[in-house]
């Protein structure tokens, strides 16, 4: 609910609290961000004034008592004493650099517009409200509207920032972020997201007393070197307590976050697209949107914090038929085959997985042009490789769609190699500095979706793709990083828009081809993670979070995206070993436990496998089916991410409950282990259990003799006979026990193997090895 006065703003979720007010000379104070309060007059909340500091500017003649440096605020340029990290710059017509906006009007609007040239959320509950608030600049007449939107079910505010040129003259934006907010205490703590390719998300804390720290990306996209989430939290803050502030964008390329604290101890954040190597020129008339960012207080811990994020995503920003609809496991043949595959082996490969109980089949990367390896083809949509595909793409969907699966495709529509038709035909459409050596990425170029035709071409080209019968789905792909910008479009002094504009013309490529073809399953993936952000979620459901599957690199990456993205947008696959980016070798078991907290899918040659691997496997996907709606659209809890990880998810309804339990590396010794549950219903009562399975007596090396008749030597012929006929069986967990004893005690497990003995009640628990739980509502 959003109380309005013109005088004193006060913004309530269900939760959370955020107030503001216009001060006596225009700008606007931030108040308060926190648990609902019930105010509604800013006496108790505003900071008191009398004198300024010394060495402070004060604002102006009449004005004594004030200095901008030291006021909370909510906007802020620079010129007008306020020395921290501005949210606006620009070069106006007379060169001047300085803004001074103050208050001119306030709309409250029911519901939540959409962005005209950027992705936005949006609302069908009805209950979304949204206040604009009209700031004017006294010095050259400019407007800057801030938009706040309030989703009181989920405890989220948006913030935006439209710039309109309402002067006479042209005006350079050079830095134009979508928010400000500052807190009025230093020592608060960060807690962002970096890495590369193949390690996404690793978390990463920082408490700032002093200075200022930085998140910001500058690969072209929202990035795997550091995502744009970020939180900030009381330093004491965990899991289950403590006052933590949730934020994110919806932006697909650069973007920047920085954390300052002043020298009178406020802790200042700003937020938006990143104003290195970006500017925009605005002629009288003009306008420019800044990207909606996200924001969601919890006082009890980063737990709420992210079933906050979690419910904001799947509600206000996926959408279209695949919002909630259960995801199908697929089987991918990027790390089975290669480019090195024909139609014969990936039918091959196509039914043995439906056989297995997959839904969808995807014929990843090398059915285009020559594509044989990476450094050709890319570009030439239009060639389909006649060799390895006979009878087309649209022969190879009827036969895939024949053996009872659905058909997906590969496509990296953004990218064209200099070794293609396109690139032959169209040299101009490359991003690249004429008459000057060009750096490249895996030896492919961007196409420059600056210019409107590349975009326009592309649409048509992607249309003829996603129009081939029986296809339902895309894997949409981008594999490089921005150099040289430039593009041949635009002239000179245009050419610091081309970041920005590039992912206007990808948004509108995404958008376009989302809404002619709303039944196709999209998936994002840039190297994995490297585009993993809130903006391409507007328009595909799902990303893949990283090029790693390896088990165990899964732990931190799944963990980190968890923060701030609900389970149902990230997919995870189960492949080989040894694995193909790490060489680690995780028991089968452990590499469906974790890929089942995502979306899961297969990506590996089954028929490569041994026929109890395939049973397994088969095994795995009728269970993941059987919970699959808890695992893709429950509410996902972290408990426990050192040795052990942990993490367990519970249906909206609270009926069901999924956990998984992985091991890095045995403790010698350490036999007891507690399950942690969360979140169920106090009053319920509850099955608990584990799943049954049997281990490999090989797994025990030559401790068979302790039970063996006669002596085996180790993986000798007879070692391998016996393990073929005799498992060992695996621990049973069953009880029966209310929510409240659950969510408070958690489930003590039989012990693990400890060197003394093995049974029925005993865990077999190597290194990397792992466990999936479940809970169900007893009769
Ligand atoms: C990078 C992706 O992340 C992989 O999954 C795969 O699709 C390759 N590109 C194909 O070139």
């Amino acid at each position: 609910m959003i109380k309005a006065d013109g005088k004193v703003f006060f913004l309530n979720t269900k939760s959370t609290t955020y107030a503001f007010r216009v001060m006596e000379t225009g700008q606007l104070e931030h108040m308060y961000y926190g648990r609902l309060i019930n105010c509604d007059e800013p006496s108790v909340l505003k900071e008191k004034r009398a004198f300024a500091p010394g060495n402070t500017i004060t604002y102006d003649d009449a004005h004594q008592d004030l200095t901008l440096e030291d006021v909370r605020l909510e906007l802020s340029a620079i010129g007008k004493g306020d020395l921290r990290e501005p949210m606006l710059e620009v070069v106006c017509a007379d060169g001047s650099t300085s803004l001074d906006f103050v208050y001119d009007s306030y709309e409250v609007i029911s519901g939540k517009p959409e962005f005209k040239t950027l992705p936005s959320s949006y609302d069908e509950s009805g209950k979304v409200e949204t206040l604009n608030v009209t700031m004017k600049d006294k010095n050259h007449g400019f407007t800057l509207i801030l938009s706040y939107s309030v989703f009181e079910e989920c405890d989220v505010i948006t913030r935006s920032a439209k710039f309109i040129n309402t002067s006479d003259e042209s005006v350079r934006l050079t830095r134009m972020l979508s928010m400000l907010m500052d807190y009025d205490h230093p020592g608060m703590k960060i807690t962002s997201f970096h890495g590369g390719w193949t390690r996404e998300m690793n978390k990463s804390d920082i408490v700032l007393p002093a200075g200022k720290f930085v998140n910001a990306s500058f690969t072209g996209t929202s990035s795997n070197r550091c995502n744009p989430l970020f939180m900030i939290s009381e330093p004491d803050s965990c899991e289950e307590s403590g006052d933590v502030w949730g934020f994110n964008l919806l932006y697909s390329g650069n973007h920047y976050s920085a954390t300052e604290v002043s020298s009178f101890k406020k802790t200042r954040v700003v937020y938006g697209i990143n104003p290195q190597n970006f500017a925009w020129d605005l002629a009288a008339g003009e306008e420019f949107e800044a990207p909606e960012a996200v924001l969601t207080y919890s006082a009890a811990g980063f737990r709420q914090m992210s079933l906050n994020m979690h419910d904001f995503v799947r509600e206000h920003i996926t959408r279209g038929p695949w919002k909630k609809k259960e995801r199908p496991v697929l089987i991918n043949s990027w790390e089975a085959s290669y480019f090195d595959f024909t139609e014969g082996s990936l039918l091959k490969l196509a039914k043995t997985a439906k056989n297995a109980g997959a839904e969808l089949f995807v014929m990843d990367d090398g059915w285009f042009g020559d594509r044989n390896d990476d450094h050709r083809a890319l570009g030439d949509w239009d060639i389909v490789n006649k060799k390895k595909l006979p009878g087309g793409l649209e022969g190879l969907s009827k036969k895939v769609n024949d053996l009872g699966l659905m058909f997906g495709l590969w496509v990296e529509p953004e990218m064209i190699n200099v070794d293609s038709e396109l690139y032959r035909k169209h040299p101009d459409w490359a991003i690249d500095i004429p008459n000057m050596d060009h750096s490249e990425g895996r030896f492919q170029r961007l196409l420059d979706l600056c210019n409107p035709e590349v975009v326009d071409y592309m649409i048509d080209r992607m249309s003829e793709v996603f129009s081939t019968p029986g296809l339902s789905y895309i894997k949409w792909d981008m594999n490089r990083n921005f150099s040289d910008y430039y593009s041949k479009y635009l002239p000179a002094d245009k050419q610091l828009e081309v970041s920005h504009r590039y992912v206007l013309g990808f948004y509108r490529l995404l958008k376009t081809l989302a809404e002619r073809f709303p039944e196709i399953l999209m998936e994002g993936c840039a190297s994995g993670g490297n585009r993993f952000d809130l903006g391409v979620l507007c328009y595909y459901p799902q990303i893949w979070a990283s090029d790693n599957t390896d088990a165990v690199s899964r732990l931190a990456i799944q963990d980190g995206y968890s923060y701030g993205y609900p389970q149902s947008t990230y997919t995870a696959h189960v492949s080989a070993c040894p694995n193909h980016q790490t060489l680690r070798v995780t028991p089968l078991e452990s590499r469906f436990a974790v890929a089942s907290f995502g979306v899961l899918g297969y990506e590996l040659n089954l028929n490569d496998m041994k026929s109890e691997d395939i049973a397994a496997v088969k095994a795995q996907i009728e269970l993941y089916k059987q919970y699959r709606k808890t695992l893709q659209f429950g509410d996902f809890y972290r408990h426990r991410a050192d040795n052990i990880y942990q993490w367990s998810i519970v249906d909206k309804d609270k009926s069901t409950s999924v956990s998984m339990l992985m091991q890095r590396e045995i403790v010698a010794g350490d036999q007891y282990l507690k399950l942690e549950m969360a979140g169920l219903d106090p009053q319920t009562k509850y099955h608990f259990f584990g799943r049954k399975l049997e281990y490999n007596v090989k797994g025990f090396g030559d401790l068979v003799n302790t039970v063996s008749p006669i002596h085996i030597k180790q993986d000798s012929l007879v070692h391998n006979l016996v393990a073929k006929f005799v498992k060992m069986p695996g621990e049973i967990e069953d009880y029966v026990a209310y929510g409240d004893t659950l969510n408070s005690n958690g489930v003590k497990l039989v012990q693990s193997f400890v060197g003394t003995g093995f049974n029925e009640e005993v865990r077999y628990f190597p290194d990397f090895g792992a466990r999936l739980y479940f809970v169900e509502k007893a009769e």
